[in-house]
């Protein structure tokens, strides 16, 4: 915890990839006992973060909705967060503490991150890591992420084409993020390494509308909370 000299704090909860009971104990207490809670949004719609949470939520707390600009770049991204730092800080400085919700873990490849860099300087922040993505979907995959002395890589799929194809030079297993509409460039790539029959696909892990399929059999685009796992080994637990 960075400890500063704001009278509240600012916890960084994962609440998990989705199933409400992949929250931890830690997580689950903080949240309940916040005055205030925060959570990214798109610009029209619901949060995911709380939506998790929202069989948890106590009632009667006051809530920060941070939503982002659909395409944004980058100074409007900073503009909203810029803002959303001001309406925490005001309840830090108030004495009153603030659960910000993240998906999966705060800190894996988590907005929270861009709360957490205009805050912890002058405030007290915890972070509460959580149940990400990244170990969820292997397990709803029924399929172990590396073995043995694997090398583990992450990707984005929203890397360019070429640099993707490189970084999966002597790959033995890889988890690919952000796959929504780079599925097609990524599909390519993997065709071409002959990975594609070893590529795994699942949307919307742990949720009630969860989706597994091999990754040679989804279409052109896939939805944002997606991942494909590669091993390039086949099923070397076996
Ligand atoms: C910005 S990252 C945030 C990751 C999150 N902090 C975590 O720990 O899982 C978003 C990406 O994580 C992956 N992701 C997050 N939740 C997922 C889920 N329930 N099922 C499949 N993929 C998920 C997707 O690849 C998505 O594009």
């Amino acid at each position: 915890m960075t400890d500063r000299s704001s009278p509240g704090t600012l916890y960084g909860l994962g609440v998990g990839p989705g199933d409400p009971e992949l929250i931890t104990l830690k997580a689950l207490r903080l949240l309940r006992a916040a005055p205030v809670i925060a959570y990214p949004a798109p610009e029209h719609g619901e949060s995911l973060a709380r939506s998790i949470a929202e069989t948890h939520l106590p009632g009667g707390q006051e809530e920060i909705v941070i939503r982002m600009p659909l395409d944004a770049g980058r100074f409007p991204i900073d503009a909203v967060y810029d803002e959303a730092a001001r309406a925490v800080a005001a309840h830090l400085d108030a004495g009153r503490d603030v659960a910000a919700l993240c998906e999966g873990d705060p800190f894996f490849y988590g907005s929270f991150m861009y709360l957490f860099g205009r805050l912890a300087d002058a405030h007290r922040v915890e972070v509460v890591p959580g149940v990400s993505s990244l170990l969820a979907c292997p397990a709803a995959l029924a399929a172990p992420l590396a073995a043995r002395d694997d090398t583990l890589l992450i990707l984005p799929a929203t890397l360019p084409e070429e640099t993707l194809a490189a970084r999966l030079d002597g790959v033995d297993a890889a988890a690919f993020i952000k796959v929504g509409r780079h599925a097609a460039k990524l599909r390519r790539v993997l065709e071409q390494r002959g990975l594609l029959a070893n590529a795994r696909y699942i949307e919307r892990a742990t949720m009630a509308d969860q989706r597994v399929l091999p990754f040679a059999e989804v279409g052109e685009t896939a939805p944002y909370f997606s991942m494909v796992v590669v091993h390039a080994r086949g099923e070397a637990w076996r």
